[in-house]
């Protein structure tokens, strides 16, 4: 019944068992609890998981490759996942934060004076001048990392590589925020220059392995997403991107605007069906040959089976649907499409969970403890 979904792929070189991937989520939970929580997605019969926002440069507060305590917790994630037959895949990123100006709304934050929702407009208001500014060695600095941390992801057990296209690679190829006048800004050309020097830094350190690249797409009229590649300058990126060294895309919208746009609910007034961001997909597959995965609202087997038959996308990934319940590929593959916990797109205890600390969970969560 569901053919393509349940059927193997070769997805920019490595082999999947299906087509279904756990979208790169921050789960906001710590060691074992993290592990358990992605053990049983994994157990559920998807074919990869990525695991979102791993630092490309030494980081003090979440689990380092460049430790080797953090290669240690990522080894017995990837044990844990391979375990169920599941691939697992470094989401590598560098943050655009700026770390300075952050210090400056601190005490507005610990006395409660600035909002977490009033807080990141501001800090997306530091992006800018962060980007604009960056010394020309910091960024070599940063794009040569993602090599290194490719490698030492690859020693940790990762199997695949996805280079966060948001986040600094974004903000670099936004006219919204790169304002350089040097070879990094200006020309769509010179602004993605920093995602194509990542990629390929990674690709001279390791020639065969398969490189996904997370493209966010922003648009105007109506503007959604500020950082990532405007649509109509993706006929630069994408060959740009694919000569450095690119095996697949996974799209979906830019960021640095609204969480709910990217993450939409079911409510949202231009993203709220079903395959939200299928659209973005159509117009990279216009512009290139390689597979790509769709995200975004995706929780109908039927409607899955068929933007997959109809060669629409690759494969897809869910974030909140394997949330709500991880095993809906193997409920999928079995045929036992009734029994699945649809996701109702909330945002209640997955988004919720996350804004406020709690990790990230789900309102079906009484009926099974995950
Ligand atoms: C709680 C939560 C955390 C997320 N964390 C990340 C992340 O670390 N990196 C990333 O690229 N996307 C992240 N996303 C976005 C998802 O990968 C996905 O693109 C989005 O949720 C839309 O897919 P969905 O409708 O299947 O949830 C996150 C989403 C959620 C709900
Ligand atoms: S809390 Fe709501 S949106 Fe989040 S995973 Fe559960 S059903 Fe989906």
């Amino acid at each position: 019944m569901y053919e393509t979904i349940t059927s193997p792929i070769s997805y920019g070189g490595i082999s999947l068992k299906n087509r279904v991937i756990f979208a790169p989520t921050s789960m906001g939970l710590r060691g074992e609890d993290l592990t358990a929580r992605l053990g049983r997605i994994a157990a559920g019969g998807c074919a990869m998981i990525i695991i979102g926002d791993v630092p490309v440069l030494p980081h003090a507060f979440v689990p380092s490759l460049y430790t080797e305590k953090g290669r240690a917790f990522y080894r017995a994630l990837a044990d844990a996942v391979h375990r169920e037959g599941c691939l697992l895949c470094a989401q590598l990123h560098q943050s655009d934060a700026n770390i300075r100006a952050m210090g400056k709304y601190l005490p507005g934050v610990l006395t409660g004076r600035i909002s977490k929702e009033a807080l990141r407009p501001l800090l997306n208001q530091q992006v800018g001048p962060y980007i604009t500014n960056l010394p020309q060695k910091k960024i070599r600095k940063i794009t040569e990392s993602f090599g290194t941390a490719a490698e030492l992801a690859l020693q940790a057990g990762f199997d695949m590589i996805q280079v966060h296209g948001d986040r600094m690679c974004g903000s670099f190829s936004s006219s919204v925020f790169n304002h350089r006048t040097d070879c990094y800004g200006g020309s769509a050309e010179n602004r993605a220059r920093f995602a194509v020097e990542a990629v390929s830094a990674i690709r001279r350190r390791l020639p065969d392995i398969p490189i996904d690249y997370k493209l966010a797409v922003r648009r105007e009229a109506p503007h959604y997403g500020n950082a990532g590649v405007l649509e109509e300058e993706l006929p630069v990126f994408v060959p740009l991107l694919e000569a450095a060294g690119v095996t697949s895309f996974h799209v979906t919208l830019a960021n640095h605007g609204a969480l709910t746009d990217t993450i939409p609910p079911k409510n949202h007034p231009a993203f709220g069906a079903e395959g939200c961001f299928l659209p973005l997909c159509d117009r990279v597959r216009a512009l290139t040959a390689l597979p790509i995965c769709g995200v975004g609202g995706l929780t109908d087997p039927d409607f899955v089976e068929k933007q997959l038959r109809r060669r629409r996308v690759d494969c897809v990934a869910m974030s909140r649907q394997l949330i709500a319940d991880p095993d809906w590929p193997r409920k999928a593959a079995e045929g036992r499409t009734g029994e699945i916990r649809r996701c109702v797109r909330c945002n209640k205890a997955c988004l919720g969970g996350m804004m406020a600390h709690q990790g990230v969970h789900c309102i079906y969560e009484k009926e099974e403890i995950l």
